[in-house]
C-alpha cells in the first residue's frame, strides 16, 4: 500500500467542544489538513490543480475510538487503501503521540472530477503518486484441483486467514479486508465456477463438501497446515463442513452473515426456480431477483453494482451448481456445540437472509463464541460496512496471536 508522508498536528482549543474534547467534525478538518500537509511534503499542494482535476469526497466512514484534548499532538498516518481508474480510498489512522492511543480510524473515498464536476480518470502524474491500481491488480495464483483451476488471491505474511465468499459473490467481496488485514496472510479463493476459477466439468460437480475439499487442496498447495477460516453466508456453510471433516485445519472460525439451518422444502423449490431462471436468462436475471434481499436500505448504490459485477463473473453452470449445493446442504446445528476453536459471529443489523436473531442463537450454541451485530449492514457486512466489519475481524484475530 502506498503511504503518504506521516503528519503530526496539534489539537487547539477551538477544535474542541464545550466538554473540552476534540469535536467529531473538527477531526475531519484535521484529516483534511493532514492530507494537504502530506501533499505539500510530497508532490506539492497543487498536484490536483495543475492536472486540472479535483478529488471530490464521496464517502467518509469514521471510527471514533478515544478522546483527544487541547495540546494533544496527533500523528496521522495515511495510506492508499484502494486505487481505481477514477477513484481512490484513503485510510487514516490517528494516534496520540504521547501514549500511542488510537484516537480514530477513517476511510474516505474520493472520486476524481474535472472542473465541470464530471467524473474523470486520475491523471498520470496523480496515478503515479498514488501507486499501482489495486482494484483488480492483485493477480491470483492458480491451483489445480482435478480438472478445475482455482484462482486464489494470497496477500501478506503472518498467521493465515482463509476468506471464503458466499453466493453469488467472489473473492472481491473481501476487497476491504484483503487490503486492511496487514498482519495476516490473507488467502481468498474464488470457489469453483466463480470469479476467475474454472467451472466444474461434471454437472453434479458442486456440493458444499466439494467446496470444502477444494479449500483443503488450496491450503495443501500453499503449504498451510491450518488457518483461521472466515466464511460469509455460503462460505459459512462450507466452514461448517471443514469443521466436520477437517477440524485439524481450522484454528478459529469467523462466521459472517451465515446460519446453520438447511433449506426448508419451499426454499428448496425456490432454489430450483432460480436455477431454471439462471439457465434461461443468465446472471443478471438471477442477481436482479436476489438483490432486494441482500443489502441494507442505506447501502451505497456502488455496492449493488459490485454485487452485479461479481455475479457476472460466475459461469452459468457454476451458479446452477451452487444453487443445487445450497439446496442440498446439510443441517449444521449439531456441528455448533462441537466447535472447540475460538469463534466470532458477525451479522448485519438488517440481514434478511441470516437475521441477527438467528446469528445470536447460533453463537449461543458455540462454546467459545462472541457475537457482534454490525449496524447499518444487510447480508454483506464486509462490503457494506467495511471499516466496522474489518475492525471486528482484526480485533478478534489479534486475540488469537
Ligand atoms: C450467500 O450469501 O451465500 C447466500 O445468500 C446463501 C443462501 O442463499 O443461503
Amino acid at each position: 500500500m502506498t503511504a503518504f508522508p506521516t503528519v503530526e498536528l496539534t489539537v487547539y482549543p477551538y477544535d474542541c467542544d464545550a466538554f473540552g474534547h476534540l469535536n467529531q467534525a473538527a477531526l475531519l478538518t484535521l484529516l483534511e489538513r493532514a492530507r494537504w500537509e502530506a501533499l505539500a511534503r510530497g508532490p506539492g499542494m497543487d498536484l490536483f490543480d495543475r492536472n486540472g482535476v479535483w478529488p471530490a469526497a464521496r464517502r467518509a466512514v469514521i471510527d471514533y475510538k478515544a478522546g483527544a484534548y487541547p495540546r494533544d499532538l496527533l500523528r496521522i498516518e495515511t495510506t492508499v487503501a484502494q486505487r481505481g481508474t477514477t477513484s481512490l480510498t484513503l485510510r487514516h489512522i490517528v494516534r496520540r503521540v504521547s501514549d500511542e492511543v488510537t484516537i480514530a480510524e477513517a476511510e474516505i473515498v474520493f472520486v476524481c472530477v474535472d472542473r465541470l464536476g464530471r467524473v474523470t480518470p486520475l491523471p498520470e502524474e496523480i496515478a503515479r503518486f498514488l501507486g499501482p491500481r489495486t482494484s483488480g491488480s492483485h493477480q491470483p495464483i492458480r491451483v489445480s484441483v482435478g480438472a478445475a483451476e482455482l484462482a486464489v488471491e494470497v496477500r501478506g505474511d503472518g498467521p493465515p486467514v482463509l476468506l471464503v465468499h458466499g453466493f453469488p459473490f467472489d473473492r472481491s467481496v473481501w476487497r476491504h479486508q484483503l487490503a486492511a488485514l496487514a498482519r495476516w496472510k490473507r488467502i481468498a479463493p474464488d470457489l469453483r465456477g466463480a470469479g476467475a476459477s474454472s467451472a466444474s466439468a461434471a454437472p453434479d460437480g458442486y456440493s458444499i463438501a466439494r467446496y470444502a475439499d477444494d479449500l483443503v487442496a488450496i491450503l495443501d498447495a500453499l503449504g498451510v497446515g491450518a488457518a483461521a477460516v472466515c466464511g460469509l453466508s455460503m462460505g459459512g456453510y462450507v466452514t461448517f463442513e471443514l469443521l466436520r471433516r477437517y477440524a485439524d485445519r481450522v484454528t478459529a472460525v469467523l462466521l459472517v452473515d451465515t446460519k446453520p439451518d438447511p433449506d426448508a422444502p419451499d426454499a428448496k423449490r425456490e432454489r430450483d426456480k432460480l436455477a431454471a431462471l439462471t439457465e434461461r436468462e443468465g446472471q443478471d436475471a438471477l442477481v436482479s431477483r436476489l438483490l432486494p434481499k441482500l443489502l441494507a436500505r442505506q447501502t451505497q448504490p456502488e455496492v449493488a453494482e459490485q454485487v452485479r459485477d461479481m455475479a457476472r463473473r460466475w459461469s452459468v453452470p457454476g451458479l446452477v451448481g451452487a444453487l443445487h449445493a445450497l439446496r442440498d446442504r446439510p443441517d449444521s446445528t449439531e456441528t455448533l456445540p462441537q466447535i472447540r476453536v475460538p469463534a466470532l459471529v458477525l451479522v448485519g443489523s438488517e440481514d434478511q437472509i441470516a437475521p441477527p436473531a438467528v446469528a445470536q442463537a447460533m453463537a449461543a450454541l458455540i462454546p467459545k463464541a462472541q457475537c457482534h451485530v454490525v449496524p447499518a449492514a444487510g447480508h454483506l457486512a464486509p462490503l457494506e460496512q467495511p471499516l466496522a466489519t474489518t475492525r471486528l475481524i482484526a480485533d478478534f484475530l489479534e486475540t488469537l496471536r
